[in-house]
């Protein structure tokens, strides 16, 4: 793999700014952020209210905590426009989340917000390896959803050819990797495997084509299937974080020297962890919930939000800003089965332990006999593997699950192809318990 280690007169100073420079302009834009929703957000404006603080009562970074925390019911409960700050005519774009319950999330930005996205997209990508006049295949999926517009004005602000391809349609994205000749691929690392084995149907030696960086994102992935996209492609793969109520992709992303968990663009998003269950934030270091508060946002200023997801603060390395450690999982995707709390990573980091099975799986949870029990639906890595091997391969995955999960689950090895494939995020697991 090339060192793809980006000039340090290549990034913005506040990067590799004093932790005091990058905390006064943390302050000073917090102020403003407060008194903004505050103003011109009803929701804001009784939240605070109720909760008995006023934007002037922070002095410092810490009186943030004094804040009502905002649940994404909140946006449900206002929506469609209810979280807006300026007068709609001023909102340049809409994108919405679908979730899986009830009404979408709807996110609005001003041209400035779009801006200022991109900005934090093309921070991302030039911290990945990628560089001006790189060219940048975008297999996210444009649309409602913040993927692949959120990568594409990133990639042309950062001075990019960028393609925009979208989800889907394997077997052409293929074609076009290896008749453009990008260096760049963003894409979810769960569709990035189904386009690894497209490449091997036509043919291709995935080492041969001319991809440099992968910048994988939208859901969690572990560092075992770094390692394996990383060798299948000979190319850099590095994480990139970010969700739609707090801008879209690219509030962190991980650095392509260090590759040790998303950097999370401080200036513009102020990061908190808390203990999930008093609300109480935890020190740096500690595990807990990610909470973010938009600094500079105009249309959609985010105060305290929740975002489910699990993670901790970590000290810079590779800049000056605070890193999360990547993302085990969220609070909602963890299954508790007898007793003992799972994430789907977990199950992710053990399959590529096994060498005879394929990256790909899906979880099925059952009941039997009133007891929930947990199927594991997993491929062998090569077609025509005979039963016998497959059987091994079954019970060196249950093992090692047994072994260091604590759980015990059946592996079915299926056909190839017979795991369902992604073209965005991956459903990891489909619970067939009955319900009630
Ligand atoms: O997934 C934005 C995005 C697009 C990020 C492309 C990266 C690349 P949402 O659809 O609102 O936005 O989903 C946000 O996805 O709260 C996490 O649970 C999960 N997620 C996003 N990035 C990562 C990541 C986009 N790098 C939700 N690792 C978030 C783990 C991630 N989970």
């Amino acid at each position: 793999m090339k060192d793809l280690t980006p000039d340090r007169s290549s990034l913005d100073p506040i990067e590799i700014a004093s932790r005091d420079e990058i905390e006064a302009l943390q302050l000073e834009r917090l102020k403003w952020s407060l008194a903004h929703a505050y103003a011109n957000v009803p929701h804001y404006t009784r939240s605070f209210d109720a909760a008995g603080v006023h934007p002037d009562d922070l002095k410092s970074l810490s009186d943030l905590s004094k804040f009502p925390f905002t649940l994404k019911s909140d946006l449900r409960d206002n929506y469609p426009f209810g979280m807006f700050a300026v007068p709609r005519e001023q909102i340049v774009r809409i994108h919405a989340s679908s979730g899986t319950t009830g009404k979408p999330t709807v996110v609005g930005y001003t041209a400035k917000d779009i801006d200022t996205w991109a900005t934090c997209v093309a921070r991302s990508m030039r911290a990945s390896g990628t560089r001006p006049g790189d060219m940048v295949h975008v297999a996210y999926g444009y649309g409602l959803f913040t993927g692949g517009l959120g990568a594409h004005y990133g990639a042309e602000k950062l001075g990019c050819t960028v393609v925009p391809v979208g989800g889907g349609m394997t077997a052409r994205q293929i074609t076009l990797i290896n008749d453009f000749k990008p260096s760049t691929i963003m894409v979810t690392p769960s569709y990035a495997l189904s386009l690894l084995d497209e490449c091997r149907n036509q043919g291709i030696d995935p080492r041969d084509t001319s991809l440099d960086v992968g910048i994988f994102g939208a859901e969690p992935w572990t560092n075992a299937m770094r390692r394996e996209i990383e060798e299948a492609f000979d190319m850099h793969a590095v994480d990139i974080y970010g969700l739609s109520e707090v801008i879209g992709p690219g509030v962190a992303n991980e650095c392509v020297e260090t590759k040790d968990g998303p950097t999370i663009w401080e200036d513009h998003f102020f990061p908190e962890i808390i203990n999930p269950e008093t609300g109480e934030p935890v020190p740096d270091g500690e595990m807990g919930e990610l909470v973010f508060t938009s600094l500079t946002k105009e249309a959609f200023p985010i105060i305290r939000y929740r975002t489910r997801d699990l993670s901790r603060l970590l000290l810079g390395t590779a800049r000056s800003m605070r890193r999360m450690e990547k993302i085990t999982g969220r609070s909602d995707d963890m299954i508790i089965l007898r007793g003992v709390n799972v994430f789907p990573t977990q199950i992710e980091e053990q399959l590529m332990k096994v060498d005879a099975l394929a990256p790909h799986f899906q979880i099925e949870l059952v009941r039997d006999d009133r007891m929930d029990a947990m199927i594991i639906h997993v491929e062998a890595c090569k077609s025509g593997t005979d039963q016998e091997s497959r059987n091994v391969a079954a019970g060196e995955l249950a093992q090692r699950i047994k072994d260091v999960i604590g759980i015990t689950a059946r592996i079915v090895v299926e056909e190839e192809g017979q795991v369902a494939r992604s073209e965005g995020k991956a459903q990891r697991v489909i619970d067939n318990r009955p319900k009630g």
